[in-house]
């Protein structure tokens, strides 16, 4: 099988077709992803708290990434390979440029995620214009935690959504080629749905999504503490293969999310 592009990504949302994407940090979680049928793997900087122990995303370096992504792409065959530009790894264009280009010429990556609002479009901008496919992470920024003053829904209130509507629509406007919608309140990530053009990819962000993304660690049960928005999809299934193609299945199915995971307006 072929690896997927964002090309095929971009059919998928044309065709109504759900997009699942799961997060993985080796090459053994890669590979079981990737056989599960998933349609990208995220490197998220998530690994700095399900792997590297710490309490926030922020302690995450950009060699952290770099050395965690390399080890994914080699268990990765059909699923699209997206990395986290990890906190401070993206500060100005230069920089971002460089950080991008880092973990696609190091790592392997395929595509980078960066958090960021409106403030983020030169950033998006220029990766967009050196050709690296860039996904915009709006919503819960983890990055922003103790500026946001801790993990909480956003968008809630009509400024807040308004505010988030015109960031995502500019942020696409400046070449991002995804948006990834973190808590956020499912009829807002519903508008943002049908006034954009990109595929949006939810994580709490409830069903009126173009995909779903959620982390390994949580969909096994094996995190600390799992979020609401996330299901255990290990209960019940057997084995970890089993676990990961009943999530697979799960979205491409629209069983998952269902109101339970979803935050309302
Ligand atoms: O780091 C991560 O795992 C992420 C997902 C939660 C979207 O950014
Ligand atoms: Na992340």
């Amino acid at each position: 099988k072929r690896s997927l592009t964002l090309r095929d990504l971009q059919e998928m949302r044309g065709r109504d077709e759900p997009i699942a994407g799961l997060t993985a940090y080796d090459a053994t979680q890669a590979r079981l992803v990737d056989e599960s049928g998933a349609d990208f793997v995220l490197v998220g900087d998530s690994l700095g708290m399900v792997v590297l122990g710490h309490d926030t995303t922020i302690p995450v370096t950009l060699e952290d990434m770099i050395h965690h992504t390399r080890a994914v792409s080699r268990g990765v065959g059909h699923a699209l390979l997206m990395a986290d530009m990890p906190f401070m790894s993206y500060t100005g264009v230069d920089q971002a440029v460089h950080t991008a280009a880092r973990l696609m010429q190091e790592g392997g990556a395929r595509m980078v995620k960066l958090e960021g609002d409106a403030q983020q479009v030169d950033v998006v901008r220029a990766l967009a214009g050196h050709g690296i496919p860039v996904c915009a992470h709006l919503g819960l920024r983890p990055q922003s935690v103790h500026k946001l003053g801790g993990y909480r829904v956003q968008g809630r209130g009509e400024a807040a959504a308004e505010r988030m509507l015109s960031d995502a629509l500019a942020l696409q406007g400046a070449g991002a080629d995804l948006l990834l919608l973190e808590c956020v309140p499912a009829p807002l990530a519903g508008r943002i749905r049908a006034q954009s053009d990109i595929p949006v990819i939810g994580i709490g962000a409830g069903s009126d999504c173009d995909g779903q993304v959620l982390v390994y660690h949580d969909i096994l049960g094996i995190s600390p503490h799992s979020p609401r928005f996330s299901r255990n999809f290990l209960a019940g299934a057997g084995s970890i293969q089993a676990a990961l193609a009943a999530y697979v299945a799960a979205v491409k199915g629209r069983q998952f999310p269902a109101a339970e995971h979803a935050f309302s307006a």
